[in-house]
Order: structure tokens, then C-alpha cells, then sequence
């Protein structure tokens, strides 16, 4: 494969599926065969670090370099003079994927992002990075973005360029749905890039449940594109596995419904590396056609 797929998970909301949707479909993904590298950009929490059990070895292991030096003016200075520099950012997760976990330091990255004036640079440095060091060795990268608008998610969209947005079922979806496309519409139009909406996916998805379903008949028709082939169904496994350190993929006797969410995941998964793949028509998002 010669161009590496990027593509990054948002909404400006906690607690909708993001973190737990770039760990399965990566999972997916390396299963299939690809070289994945999931980026945990969501915060100093490391959800996603935790996720695969990395937490511990992550902020145990030599500090430095780490996943905010990459955003800062030295850093191909010190990639150039560190051989390994970007080795040491990498941890294999053990189910597939690598994955460069979460630092402490991310949200003090806030403030030296802000400080910079110049649009082009300020949004740029991540894109910098995964075009230079991470492009070659990876056929997908997936990156988890905070829940909030903030320079760090802008880097996020910016190099992604392709978003991935569970939603889950609740009385301000569609609010959430309008102001994603009003993030995303900020972007472009200041950037002038194009950033897609690639795969909006329900996710504790129960179709018993007249608000489940409601969303998905809305999604249907506003996100038709865009909506995920499978929707998500809420399973304690997931939760438990998490907890455990891992995805779903690693049980030995997944539930029914762990073992449903497994197949939405990969068929989800190949939706969107279609959706991404270079050769594919770009999809409109809906928000630039009205
Ligand atoms: N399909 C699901 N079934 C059951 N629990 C889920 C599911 N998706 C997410 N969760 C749980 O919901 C919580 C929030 O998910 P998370 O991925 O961390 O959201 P976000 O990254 O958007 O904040 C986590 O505790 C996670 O275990
Ligand atoms: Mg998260």
C-alpha cells in the first residue's frame, strides 16, 4: 500500500464510544492485515493507553521523548540527532495495533500550540509529523481527539482530514451533530482543506429502543453517506474487557452480544478503509452540500 490512511475520532462530547471505536477498529484493522498505529492525542487521562493496559508501562517507561515533543519547534532537530527517537514513542499494544500512548504533558500543549501565529503551523505540527516519521511504516493510523475543540483536536482533523463520530442515543445528538459540522465547516473554511466525515456510527445501539431507533431513521435520511453499515451494541463485555485492558477481540467466550459488536466492528472497519482508499470517490460530506 503507498498511502497510509488516516483518519481520527471526534465529537465535541465525552463519553459517546470514541476511544472504545479507535481501539476495536484498529483491532479490526490489524487483523485484516494492515499496519496500524493508534494515537492516544485525547488527553493526560490516557484512555486509550489504558485501554490496551499500557497506562502504567507508559508513564513508567524513559519519559522523554514522547508524544508531545513531536509538536514542539525542536523536533525534527532531535529526530535527527535520535536515531530512535520515533521507536521510543511506539509501544506495540499486543492485539495488532502500536499505539503512542498519552503523556502527561498533553494538555500543557494547549498554551505552546496557542502561542503560535501563524494558522498554517499552529494546526500543521501533527500532520509534520505523521507525514515525515509515521506515513512509512504504517498502512492506517487512527487518532483519538479530546472531546472538546482545542488546538490539539484541530492538529487531530487537520491531519486526519477523514472523521470517525460514534453517537450514542440521548436528548443532545443533534445539537452535537450541528456543531460537529460547524467544527468541521470553521476548519475548512479557515484552512482551506477538505475534511470528511467518513463513518458516523451509533454506538450502544438498541433497536428495541424507540430513541435508538429514532436516531437511526434521522441518520439515515441527514447522514445517509456517512452512517456506519453496523451500529454498536452496548455490551458489558466491552466495558469489562476495557477495564481489563483490552478489546473485545481478546475474549475467549465473547456473549452474543459482544460477539455482535465484533462483527459490526469489522464490517464498520471495512467500510471505512473503502471510504479512505485513495482510489475511492471522495465522499461529500453532508454539511457542504446545503
Ligand atoms: N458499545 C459499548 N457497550 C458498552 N459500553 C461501552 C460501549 N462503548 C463505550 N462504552 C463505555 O462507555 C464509556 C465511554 O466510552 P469511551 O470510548 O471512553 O467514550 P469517549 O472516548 O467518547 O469519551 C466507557 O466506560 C466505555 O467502556
Ligand atoms: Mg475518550
Amino acid at each position: 500500500m503507498d498511502t497510509t490512511m488516516r483518519a481520527a475520532a471526534f465529537l465535541d462530547k465525552g463519553g459517546v464510544g470514541k476511544t472504545t471505536t479507535v481501539a476495536h477498529v484498529g483491532v479490526a484493522l490489524a487483523d485484516k492485515g494492515y499496519r496500524v498505529c493508534l494515537l492516544d492525542l485525547a488527553g493526560k487521562q490516557g484512555d486509550l493507553t489504558k485501554h490496551f493496559g499500557l497506562w502504567q508501562q507508559a508513564k513508567e517507561s524513559d519519559d522523554w521523548p514522547n508524544i508531545t515533543t513531536v509538536f514542539q519547534d525542536e523536533w525534527d532537530t532531535i529526530a535527527d540527532q535520535l536515531p530512535d527517537a520515533v521507536d521510543q514513542l511506539i509501544m506495540p499494544t499486543g492485539e495488532g495495533p502500536d499505539l503512542i500512548p498519552a503523556h502527561e504533558g498533553l494538555d500543557g500543549l494547549e498554551s505552546l500550540l496557542g502561542s503560535i501565529d501563524d494558522p498554517s503551523d499552529r494546526y500543521a505540527r501533527l500532520d509534520h509529523f505523521l507525514t515525515e516519521y509515521l506515513d512509512e511504516r504504517y498502512d492506517v493510523l487512527l487518532l483519538d481527539l479530546p472531546g472538546s475543540t482545542s488546538n490539539i483536536a484541530y492538529n487531530g482533523l487537520w491531519a486526519a482530514r477523514h472523521v470517525i463520530t460514534p453517537v450514542r442515543a440521548g436528548p443532545f445528538e443533534q445539537e452535537q451533530m450541528s456543531q460537529l459540522e460547524a467544527d468541521l465547516d470553521e476548519i475548512r473554511a479557515g484552512q482551506d482543506i477538505d475534511i470528511n466525515l467518513a463513518l458516523v456510527l451509533i454506538n450502544e445501539y438498541d433497536e428495541r429502543k424507540t430513541i435508538d431507533r429514532d436516531l437511526f431513521e434521522q441518520l439515515s435520511s441527514e447522514y445517509a453517506e456517512v452512517l456506519a453499515p453496523e451500529q454498536i451494541p452496548s455490551s458489558q463485555d466491552i466495558t469489562n474487557a476495557q477495564q481489563n485492558g483490552q478489546t473485545v477481540f481478546q475474549l475467549e467466550q465473547p456473549s452474543q452480544t459482544a460477539q455482535r459488536a465484533l462483527a459490526a466492528y469489522r464490517e464498520d472497519a471495512h467500510e471505512l478503509v473503502g471510504r479512505m482508499a485513495p482510489s475511492e470517490t471522495e465522499i461529500e460530506p453532508e454539511a457542504s452540500q446545503s
